[in-house]
């Protein structure tokens, strides 16, 4: 029996911020944030958005009436939690009006959480194959004003839907996990903003993508020759350039090239985003999917790197019509309909972000687009809204 990916969607919040005008504020040459760092925009959060509104939004782009009854089960994986018991997938639940007959819970391990919600969500399904699960990766990545991570922050959600005999892509065995005890990156709970170790961060990134591809070839004979692309997780689009260089060193045959012209193609959604932590991968394997082509039956690697540390290297056959499966025409318009902020409303909008407030606040819905929105606190209970748009 197939599991693996069925659908895929994706949400982001209604406002952007353009790195070239970043970079003129911060008096840094605009060239190191485009082509050093690789990103050209970020999405800006504003405090009406969080991981269970865009979580919702990013599931309902996907869900049919028919899979909403298959539903056994919603993870969300996520380091941008709302509640330190509470789990974040009860709210999406109930924001999708899902029947209550629903297994709702939260994962955390940095990045990687995604990668092991879908794990997990391969052991339900392989139990119970007429079930589906939903599995959300959402989050906010934030650095901080002024700081070294800044250009790669950004945030969204991805939604992802496992079943038997999915549409779009088996997974295979083996999966490789990997970690160790590392303080590259972290965020304390008194913080909103992740503390990290920017350069050591992304050394360690490389050596685990080394490791579980180095461990992966040994148990299956596989080469990069056995591969139509990799899809890495992307903090910054340059990491999967600098981590596909690792691996290609200065190789320029048919397959460097292939993989290389591909990577290209699942850079481009993040590079308009910025870091979704959880969710990075994810988009960037929509963007692979959605400007690259493929035929079925080719299989497709994939990288999941959280901090702290963990990673792990999978793959994943096409399916028959995957693109189907992917909405693209939906994510263009999204991205196409955002606005744009000056450098001063971002570092407003970036301050206005409720954090840990314990004061009963309501927040202008009105102003912001999206389906579902947070409307504020009340008695310490965040009230969110399913606007009738
Ligand atoms: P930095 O010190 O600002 O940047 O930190 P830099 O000085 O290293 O420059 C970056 C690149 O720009 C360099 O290229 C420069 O040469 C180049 P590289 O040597 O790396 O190839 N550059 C230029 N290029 C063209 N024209 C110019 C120019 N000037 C310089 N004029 C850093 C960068 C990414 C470290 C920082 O932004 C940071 O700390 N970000 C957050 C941490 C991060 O994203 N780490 C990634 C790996 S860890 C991970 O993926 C997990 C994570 O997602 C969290 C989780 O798991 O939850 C982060």
């Amino acid at each position: 029996m197939k599991i693996g990916i069925d659908k895929l969607g994706f949400y982001t919040t209604p406002y952007y911020l353009d790195l070239t005008d970043l970079a003129q504020a911060r008096n840094v040459d605009p060239n190191k944030y485009l082509i050093g760092i690789g990103q050209s925009k970020q999405a800006v959060i504003p405090p009406t958005q969080d991981i269970v509104t865009m979580g919702a939004s990013a599931a309902e782009q996907i869900l049919s009436a028919e899979d909403r009854n298959q539903l056994s089960t919603v993870i969300v994986a996520t380091e941008s939690g709302i509640d330190n018991s509470k789990a974040a997938a009860i709210y999406v639940k109930h924001l999708l009006q899902l029947n209550d007959f629903v297994r709702t819970v939260e994962m955390k391990e940095a990045c990687y959480a995604g990668t092991a919600a879908v794990q997990a969500a391969r052991g339900l399904v392989s139990l119970h194959p007429d079930e589906k699960v939903l599995v959300i990766a959402a989050d906010v990545a934030r650095y901080g004003l002024n700081t070294s991570g800044e250009v790669t922050q950004g945030g969204g959600a991805v939604a992802i839907l496992i079943s038997a005999e999915p549409h779009l892509l088996a997974i295979e065995d083996p999966s490789i996990s990997y970690s160790q005890d590392i303080m590259d990156f972290w965020r304390p709970l008194y913080a909103s903003e992740a503390l990290v170790d920017g350069k050591y961060s992304t050394n360690v990134y490389i050596d685990f993508f080394k490791a579980t591809w180095q461990r992966y070839q040994e148990k299956t004979g596989r080469t990069l020759d056995d591969f139509a692309a990799i899809a890495f997780h992307l903090p910054f689009t340059k990491m999967g350039t600098k981590a596909l260089a690792a691996v290609l060193q200065d190789r320029d045959d048919e397959t460097a090239t292939r993989l290389r012209s591909n990577l290209t193609q699942s850079q481009k959604l993040n590079r308009e985003v910025g870091n979704l932590y959880t969710g990075s991968l994810y988009l960037s394997l929509i963007s692979l999917l959605t400007h690259a082509d493929f035929e079925a039956e080719q299989r497709i690697g994939l990288f999941s790197y959280g901090s702290g540390a963990e990673g792990e290297f999978y793959a994943g056959i096409l399916q028959p019509n995957y693109r189907q499966y992917v909405y693209g025409d939906a994510i263009e318009t999204i991205l196409a309909d955002r606005t744009k902020l000056t450098v001063t409303a971002y570092e407003k909008m970036f301050n206005e972000q409720l954090g840990f407030t314990k004061k009963d606040t309501q927040l202008d819905v009105a102003s912001d687009p999206s389906k579902y929105a947070l409307a504020g606190i009340k008695d310490q209970q965040r009230i969110y809204q399913l606007k009738n748009n």
